[in-house]
């Protein structure tokens, strides 16, 4: 059975007169352990197709089944990374991870084990009691990652994780996020712009055109840690990068009248 599956959605939203369908009879399937990406045009769609799968918005039609429950809204089940960490800035690091295991009720033992195990994952020990205003953009983005996996949810959610880091830094956190990610058997779901980040993590990556639909959908079954001068690598960044082109930005004329 797929983690997650995703069956005739569609997305509209309504302002004033204007209606506009976002997403458009969406199909596809998540596999346990599978790291997919989303990439497509500004304003395609991802972060609403991500938010519609973490239940924080509703569909228009269609349904999203996480495990064999139908998503109605939030649950543990599925965590959220947004791009802006959304660390709590009052809370120390030690704090904020354990937060997600308090609210789940997880045992005392059980939180500091799990506590202890995430720091050395993410090569955090010794920063447990700083705050968040303490640490550098990657060290938040790697607190923000183990604190969304610190109740093992099923699905892990990503908005552009990395966005905010440049690019040296970024592929110094690629290669942690991949081991974190290895290490935790997580199945995840990240949305980019960055094509290269999309085939240097991914097992999967699908397109989403800016009409709405998925408009390719590319396995990459490279060995990890990919390397990015392996010709078959170039050659996937290379065709996602022609499909990407060939998919006209979506406009505000798209925008139609009742
Ligand atoms: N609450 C809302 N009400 C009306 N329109 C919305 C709402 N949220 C998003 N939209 C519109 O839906 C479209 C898709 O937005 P979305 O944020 O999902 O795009 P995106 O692919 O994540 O873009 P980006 O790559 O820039 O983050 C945009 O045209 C946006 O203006
Ligand atoms: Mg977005």
């Amino acid at each position: 059975m797929p983690e997650l599956n995703v069956i005739n959605l569609s997305k509209t939203y309504t302002n004033g007169r204007k209606t506009h369908q976002v997403l458009d009879d969406i199909n596809f399937a998540v596999n346990h352990g599978e790291f997919l990406s989303i990439v497509g045009p500004s304003g395609c769609g991802k972060t609403t197709l991500l938010n519609i799968i973490a239940g924080f918005i509703p569909t228009s039609s269609g349904q999203v089944i996480a495990g064999d429950k139908p998503v109605n809204g939030p649950g543990p089940d599925r965590a959220f990374v947004f791009q802006n960490y959304a660390l709590f800035p009052w809370m120390t690091v030690k704090d904020n991870i354990l937060y997600p295991m308090k609210m789940q009720k997880v045992d005392i033992q059980i939180r500091e084990t799990r506590l202890n195990e995430l720091l050395t994952m993410a090569h955090l020990g010794g920063k447990e009691t700083l705050y968040p205003h303490h640490l550098s953009g990657g060290m938040k983005q790697r607190v923000a990652v183990i604190r969304a996996l610190a109740c093992h949810p099923r699905l892990l959610l990503m908005d552009e994780p990395l966005g905010a880091v440049d690019t040296q830094m970024r592929h110094k956190l690629q290669l942690e996020l991949e081991a974190i990610f290895r290490k935790d058997s997580a199945t995840v779901i990240m949305v980019t712009h960055d094509i290269d980040e999309a085939v240097f993590l991914s097992d999967r990556v699908i397109v989403l055109s800016g009409r709405g639909k998925i408009a390719a959908d590319v396995p990459v079954s490279l060995t990890r840690p990919r390397d990015r001068k392996n010709t078959e690598y170039i050659r996937i960044v290379n065709n996602l990068n022609d499909i990407l082109d060939d998919i006209p930005q979506p406009q505000e004329s798209e925008l139609n009248a009742e």
